[in-house]
């Protein structure tokens, strides 16, 4: 056996087993060194061994990805050199003679998948936590150690580009399906299936030619169709990667040295662009998120959620899907409706029957409640009434004097609800968004009372069911509603002067937003919107538009008609005048306005925790890094004469919060 520092080599009856085991971390992503130390090794590798086995010291799953610590700094120049030796250490595995394989156990992704797909057969420890995926789009580059070059000479380029381009990742059976693995095997069964592969080494895999594309024509008409559809998730301003993958395939696709160099140097550049910067900042954040979730040592399997209409159904329903047993109390008719609601996120995540089956058991109707005495955790989602939650909470800590008590209401202070307690102390808010398996953040609500063990507990459970957990101060809004409502009333505001819905929305998402403000207060449901404006005070006359729709019964999607009139689920569209020029400034000021004084206010504990929230909240665009990184694009004095001057303008709601001024919290220097 040999010892380097981050890989280990044994050689076992003819088979040299490569561990990977970085010793600096707690899961293995591709650095400098680690290269370095692979190519050295492969260079001494013994020519008398059958087989090459790569396989995860690390419990927490194969190779992550290249380490991105390394990018922060990084010139064009040294990114490209790093890339090329990556490319130079994955060519030389390639080019072993040996029988190559790469054992998959956990996460597979990006550089770990680019490792991967330069052995010559892959094979997948069963599990759900099997994953493969070139997930790098999402840090605003494209793969740079030959995968845009070889997932498609394995799968086909329809295949490939469709996980490369959405950066998503796939289960070890849908891996199989499309021929990234060999084999998906138990993990018991390991050992003979390498052995199988080493001694009698089946032909490896390659898309058939007619996947390739090899001409140029056909692939300049592909690329085209790969654009437009492109173009309409993401704009190439925004987010340069997924197109500059179509380009180089359109040009060098036929031409594998070519297409690799082009790879490097476009990766390189897109390395130290600012998109990128500001996406894997994000990145760092979302890690930050996720490490409050393991602040306790809390894994609760059993959970009970009391109210299953739009919320309760839908958490009761992904608390099943990422493997909790789930009681599930209403009405047994509303139960069955949520059910329903269930069968179809579990269909959509799972895909394989049994595991849909799975899921489905897992979820309990419970009209009565006897979960309740068993439940680790108590979520209530019933009617936002305070007189009901409270005779609720009254009743279930009766019943319960261990789990986690919790309320996912969105606008009742939690001392109000918690007086129903004798321990006021047990109850914490978990506020979901909705649609809650679409949403990745929860917020975690601190009453006054509340006890910070308690916290931790819900920020755990929040981390087990694969949601990031964001601690907040109990108050009207709680932060991410409170951000986004002022920004939702200005495009009230707009609307009634008369400036078209659609030219707002195209504002708002020509700025990086998923969708405009209009479409989203339809989307959310206007009645909400109106609850919850009035929750923070801002329910003045200029709301009298939202007002009418509300009363005539015109509440957004749900209805069929809101700011919109919807057809078949869609907004019926048309031709409209463009929105003023200051139409953008008028949506954004209040919106940043308010986040400074959620800062100010302590609402969160700091900048890069509500730029988090923003993101992953209501969607804040991400290559803009949240609304203090976008403050932080311009002087103070620039961002308070333009308040000054919108104030002028439109009133007292645009005059800059007294936060501005505070230096001496972490917002601006
Ligand atoms: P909903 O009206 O769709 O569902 C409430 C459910 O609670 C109904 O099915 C009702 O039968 C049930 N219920 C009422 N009293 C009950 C009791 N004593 N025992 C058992 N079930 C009972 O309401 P929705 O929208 O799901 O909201 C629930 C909570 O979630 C509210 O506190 C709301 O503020 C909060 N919330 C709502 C969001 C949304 O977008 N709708 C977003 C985030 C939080």
């Amino acid at each position: 056996m040999s010892q380097y520092q981050q890989w280990i080599v044994e050689e076992k009856e003819n088979i040299t087993w490569l561990t990977f085991d970085r010793a600096d971390s707690s899961v293995n992503s591709l650095n400098e060194s680690s290269l370095l130390e692979l190519s050295e090794i492969l260079t001494k590798l013994s020519l008398a061994s059958k087989a090459l086995v790569i396989c995860s010291g690390k419990k927490t799953g194969f190779i992550v990805g290249a380490d991105i610590t390394q990018f922060k700094g990084l010139s064009e120049k040294a990114a490209l050199t790093l890339i090329e030796k990556g490319q130079a250490v994955f060519n030389q595995l390639e080019n072993l003679p040996m029988v190559t394989i790469a054992l998959i156990d956990g996460a597979c992704l990006g550089g770990g998948l680019e490792l991967a797909l330069a052995c010559r057969y892959r094979i997948a420890v069963s599990g759900l936590k099997t994953r493969l995926g070139l997930p790098e789009v999402k840090l605003g580059i494209h793969p740079g150690w030959g995968g845009t070059v070889r997932l498609g000479a394995l799968v086909g380029v329809k295949q490939a580009m469709s996980m490369i381009l959405t950066g998503r990742t796939i289960s070890c059976e849908a891996a199989q399906k499309i021929g990234v693995v060999d084999a998906v095997v138990p993990s018991r069964l390991i050992e003979p299936w390498v052995v199988h592969y080493a001694m009698v080494a089946p032909p490896p895999k390659r898309a058939s030619w007619q996947w390739l594309w090899r001409f140029k024509w056909i692939r300049a008409q592909v690329g085209a169709r790969l654009y437009q559809r492109l173009a309409k998730k993401v704009s190439k301003a925004h987010y340069p990667a997924p197109f500059q993958v179509v380009d180089n395939w359109v040009k060098w696709g036929a031409k594998r040295s070519q297409a690799m160099t082009k790879e490097a140097h476009s990766v390189a550049k897109l390395v130290v662009s600012t998109t990128s910067k500001r996406l894997v900042e994000v990145f760092f954040l979302q890690e930050t998120l996720k490490k409050l979730g393991k602040a306790a040592s809390f894994a609760p399997t059993k959970i009970h959620v009391i109210g299953a209409g739009v919320m309760g159904g839908d958490i009761a329903a992904w608390c099943a899907v990422q493997g909790l047993d789930v009681t599930l109390q209403d009405d047994p008719l509303i139960i069955g409706s949520a059910i329903k609601r269930a069968y179809a996120l579990a269909k959509e995540r799972l895909k394989e029957k049994h595991l849909v089956q799975q899921a489905l058991d897992r979820l309990c109707p419970d009209p009565k409640g006897q979960g309740i005495a068993k439940a680790h955790v108590i979520i209530e989602a019933v009617t936002e009434d305070l007189a009901v939650k409270k005779a609720l909470f009254a009743k279930v800590a009766s019943l319960n004097s261990q789990a986690v008590l919790a309320t996912n209401t969105s606008s009742i202070p939690l001392e109000e609800i918690s007086q129903a307690l004798a321990a006021p102390s047990r109850l914490v808010g978990i506020h979901f968004f909705n649609p809650v398996a679409k949403m990745p953040l929860i917020e975690v609500v601190k009453g006054k009372k509340t006890d910070e063990q308690q916290v931790k507990k819900a920020m755990a459970f929040a981390h087990c069911i694969g949601r990031l957990p964001l601690p907040v101060k109990s108050a009207p809004g709680f932060l991410v509603n409170r951000i986004l409502l002022p920004y939702l009333l200005e495009a009230v505001k707009l609307l009634e002067e008369g400036v078209a819905g659609l030219a707002i929305d195209a504002v708002a998402v020509g700025f990086g937003m998923p969708m405009g403000p209009v479409a989203l207060a339809d989307a959310v449901g206007l009645d909400v919107c109106l609850a919850a404006l009035k929750k923070l005070d801002r329910d003045d006359k200029a709301m009298s538009l939202l007002v009418d729709l509300v009363e005539k019964g015109d509440l957004g999607k749900k209805t069929g008609k809101g700011f919109y009139t919807y057809r078949h689920g869609h907004a019926l569209t048309a031709k409209v005048k463009p929105a003023p020029k200051d139409t953008l400034d008028r949506l954004l000021l209040p919106l940043l306005n308010e986040a400074v004084a959620c800062l100010r206010e302590g609402i969160v504990e700091n900048a890069a925790l509500l730029d988090a929230a923003c993101i992953f909240g209501f969607g804040f665009p991400a290559f803009r890094g949240g609304p203090v990184t976008h403050i932080r694009q311009q002087d103070k004095a620039q961002w308070l004469a333009l308040y000054a001057t919108f104030a002028k303008r439109y009133g007292d709601r645009f005059k800059p919060d007294l936060g501005w001024e505070n230096k001496t919290f972490d917002g601006f220097g």
